[in-house]
């Protein structure tokens, strides 16, 4: 989907947090790079509608997410890095079945995909876990289940690897990066996983500096905050 900003900005309280950004995306792993603060979660927050433009327009595969916040969010999935907010249901099978509802589909269809979606990520034997009793990891791969059931077009991830080991963050990594047909925006800090993006995306001070190729939009940032 063409991911369009024309012109945004975003205020809170006196803070710029967007600053007069436009932009036209549409490759399939876009990556978000950029120090603390400079407007990264705000970008990716303005996708789904959960920030509105204080100022411009924002686009998403034709929809406008400040205005049509059920279309916005029926196409595009959000993943926080904490996934205690994410988890609602008592049990691991429960909270993946949770996202179906409404979904028109019946009870053994919702289980039978959400079995499934678990399956493809490794943590079926966990189905009937209580979702509060898994390890961190264990909780991110919940979460991504709960949103991929959905089959959104966009996944949206802010940070989705800051609380994990080596291992999960690779078992992520690899999910989000290698394994998903979906397009994704991802913003990390974890310049590993961000070399593994079609494009990179870097912000500074509330603007998008710079767009590009993996290894040079990483070598700029290195560079300038060395
Ligand atoms: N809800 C809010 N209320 C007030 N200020 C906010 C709010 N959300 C973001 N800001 C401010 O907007 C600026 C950009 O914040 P944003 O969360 O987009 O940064 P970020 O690049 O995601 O940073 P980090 O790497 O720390 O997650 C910051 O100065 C922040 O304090
Ligand atoms: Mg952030």
């Amino acid at each position: 989907m063409l991911i369009e900003f024309d012109r945004v900005s975003v205020a809170f309280e006196g803070t710029i947090a967007l600053d007069d950004v436009s932009v036209k995306l549409d490759q399939k792993r876009i990556g978000v790079i950029g120090l603390n603060g400079s407007g990264k979660s705000t970008f990716a927050r303005l996708l789904n509608g959960l920030v509105k433009p204080t100022s411009g327009s924002v686009f998403v595969g034709g929809v406008n997410p400040a205005e049509d916040a059920k279309a916005a969010r029926a196409q595009t999935g959000f993943i926080f890095s904490n996934p205690d907010v994410q988890i609602i249901m008592p049990t691991v099978l429960e909270d993946v079945a949770f996202s179906l509802r409404g979904s028109g589909l019946k009870k053994a269809e919702i289980d039978a995909k959400s079995r499934a979606i678990l399956s493809r990520f490794e943590i079926e034997h966990l189905a009937d876990q209580a979702a509060h009793s898994l390890s961190s990891g264990q909780k991110q791969l919940l979460a991504i289940c709960a949103i991929l059931v959905t089959e959104p077009k966009l996944i949206v991830a802010d940070e989705p690897t800051a609380l994990l080991d080596l291992v999960n963050s690779r078992r992520i990594a690899r999910a989000l990066l290698s394994d998903l047909p979906q397009q994704i925006v991802l913003v990390t800090h974890d310049l590993e996983l961000a070399a593994g993006c079609d494009i990179l995306v870097r912000f500074a001070g509330a603007k998008i500096v710079q767009i590009g190729e993996p290894s040079t939009v990483i070598s700029s940032y290195l560079a300038e905050n060395a």
